[in-house]
């Protein structure tokens, strides 16, 4: 057989692959038997806006033609939500796409980022195919942010600090107290990464604005964002991020694939952030069946992480990955936690009030 990994870097060959989610046609050629509920991808089971799909249909007649580079009209209309100017705004093919594009412009062979375990995957692993150090800092055992942990790593000055909140598979998500700590201990020799996917998620009574904060600093950071979630159109591949300064989105661009983001891509995360309606039907019925499983699961003895997501993870006390295949036997997907010391949780995704019966029928069978 043969091989070429020789050719290539050691970081990156020593590289564990991403454990992504299993497409639905996939999974019925691998597995021979429909998908009852796809819970492993934290998607929106009420899909993206009908504007976005019809933003989409729009634009099929125009592909031959490359997109706009700089996604003007979309950056346009997320600047003026965000009352940040246009070019403090970079979009992604995926905000995942932003995150090795981030550490490949910063990172030199033997830095050091500081990020949470558990974690999201690339995170951790975009830093080290660039040959440097991750240091994760483990939530408490109760889900609290481990706030004092990540400022006595800051004092060694590591080059990026980089965390999702809400956390991805946890759920849970820092409180304002925290990140005003956070905030305090940082400083311009660190670059902060505040992966916000799941924001839309988040209950009233603990949301706060963390760009309104960010702003009135100095330091140097990046706000991630998607339309992969709370907007459905995680298929299409879109997100973007905020930045402290155009600087850094000016220096980012100059490593980045012009055409990232496709033409329709484009078209149906403008249709898709205007339509607050339907943003807010997906968020709210997402709320109420997270309140219901969460419960369900806990009445039947599971020790369920506090959730501000679409999603739930849970102690389910045996191997996750092996309890997951029993449920992919049963036409359940969700994910088994492969990150020590998780190996015995599982993330499911919060699906439509039909999914989360059929997830909670079949664990009952398991
Ligand atoms: C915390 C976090 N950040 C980023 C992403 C990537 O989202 P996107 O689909 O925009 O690449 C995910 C996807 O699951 C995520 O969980």
């Amino acid at each position: 057989m043969k091989n070429f990994t020789n050719l290539f870097r050691k970081e990156v060959v020593e590289q564990t692959a991403y454990n992504a989610g299993i497409a639905v046609d996939r999974f019925r050629e691998v597995y021979g038997i429909e998908c009852i509920a796809k819970l492993d991808s934290n998607e929106n089971p009420y899909g993206p806006s009908p504007n976005a799909l019809k933003a989409i249909e729009n634009g099929i007649p125009d592909i031959a033609s490359y997109p706009d580079a700089g996604t003007t009209d979309l950056r346009t209309i997320i600047s003026r939500r965000h009352n940040l100017p246009v070019d403090q705004i970079i979009t992604g093919n995926g905000s995942e796409d932003l995150i090795p594009l981030i550490y490949d412009a910063i990172l030199h062979e033997g830095d050091n980022i500081v990020t949470t375990c558990p974690s999201f995957g690339p995170h951790e692993f975009a830093a080290l195919a660039c040959g440097a150090t991750a240091t994760k800092i483990k939530y408490h055992d109760d889900w609290r942010f481990p706030v004092n942990d990540i400022i006595e790593a800051l004092a060694l000055k590591p080059k990026v600090l980089m965390f999702a909140s809400p956390n991805n598979p946890a759920g849970s998500a820092v409180t304002e107290q925290d990140f005003d700590k956070i905030i305090k201990a940082l400083t311009p020799d660190t670059l902060f990464v505040f992966d916000e996917a799941y924001i839309d998620f988040i209950d009233p009574d603990v949301s706060f604005d963390a760009i309104e904060k960010l702003c009135a600093t100095n330091l140097p950071w990046i706000s991630l964002r998607t339309f992969s979630k709370a907007y459905g159109l995680a298929g299409i591949r879109i997100g973007y991020a905020l930045c402290a300064d155009t600087s850094i989105c000016s220096t980012l661009l100059k490593i980045r694939t012009p055409f990232a983001v496709n033409a329709l891509a484009i078209s149906a995360a403008i249709a898709a952030f205007e339509d607050k309606t339907h943003l807010e039907m997906c968020v709210s019925n997402t709320r109420k069946e997270r309140e219901r499983l969460s419960i369900e699961l806990k009445q039947r003895g599971y020790n369920v992480a506090p959730s501000q997501t679409n999603f739930l993870f849970f102690d389910c006390k045996e191997n996750g990955d092996d309890f997951a295949e029993k449920l992919r036997c049963k036409g359940i997907l969700t994910k088994g936690w492969k990150e020590e010391p998780y190996l015995n949780w599982l993330r499911v995704s919060i699906g439509l009030p039909e999914h989360n019966d059929a997830f909670l029928k079949a664990l009952s069978e398991i």
